[in-house]
């Protein structure tokens, strides 16, 4: 069964639109859990301007699903990940002044450096995910860097969905039959929405997460926050 982590970086993009604190991350957190949400997401960027690294510490003592912190593997965002300890960090290859994350990471030329940074979260007892697109070398890559789950970048999948969904999951699908094959766990995201997700996750085998922020978010301003968790609940099941 696929997990729905609710990624609430918007929320926090709003609250800091204006300064103060509404609308409440911490509030927000806790109402997707209760609307059905079994993960939250956040993904604190080096500028701040949506998620603090304040904004970290203070959702963690109220995760009742599970935590995962999406980002860049600076020094400054290890040690927050290690301090914090979430059940799961997403590693993230973007540069500081992306506006989101546009791609996924070249595991063969960073092969080290991930290494390394796995070890350290791994010997904290969390588990690590490395954002990857679905080039099979990648994949061959993060097999040899002792993840314990990939997440499949699905921007390409969004963007080719409306066009000719059968071929914009081919690559999907076979990337993740290859990464099963490795022994690999299997999270997505980016960009999925209330019209592509079902088809996705009928069509990429053991998909274990995805996060979902952008869409989600966007949607509760029509659907409410509860029913919009419930219906991408629906498209998952
Ligand atoms: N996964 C990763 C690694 C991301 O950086 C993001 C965006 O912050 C998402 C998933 C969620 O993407 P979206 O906001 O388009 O749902």
């Amino acid at each position: 069964m696929t997990k729905l982590s609710v990624n609430i970086n918007k929320i926090a993009t709003i609250r800091n639109a204006r300064g103060g604190n509404i609308p409440d991350v911490r509030l927000a957190a806790i109402n997707c859990e209760k609307f059905g949400a079994e993960g939250i997401t956040v993904h604190p960027r080096p500028d701040e301007r949506h998620i603090t690294y304040q904004d970290v510490y203070d959702i963690r003592p109220i995760i009742t699903t599970e935590f995962n912190i999406e980002g860049y593997p600076s020094k400054k965002f290890i040690d927050l990940v290690c301090k914090v300890k979430p059940h799961q960090v997403t590693l993230v290859p973007d540069p500081p002044d992306a506006i989101t994350s546009n791609a996924g990471w070249d595991t063969i030329k960073h092969k080290d450096f991930l290494i390394e940074v796995i070890s350290e979260f791994k010997e904290k007892g969390i588990r690590t995910s490395i954002f990857v697109d679905t080039d099979l070398k990648n994949i061959d890559g993060a097999a040899k860097i002792n993840t314990d789950r990939i997440e499949l970048y699905t921007e390409p999948y969004a963007s080719g969905f409306s066009i000719n969904k059968e071929k914009a999951v081919t690559d999907f699908t076979r990337a993740a039959q290859h990464a099963l094959k490795h022994g690999l766990q299997i999270n997505a995201g980016h960009d999925l929405n209330l019209e592509n997700l079902k088809y996705f996750v009928k069509n990429v085998p053991g998909i274990s997460e995805v996060s979902i922020g952008h869409a989600l978010i966007s949607d509760a301003l029509y659907f409410g926050l509860d029913n919009t968790i419930k219906l991408y609940l629906r498209e998952l099941r």
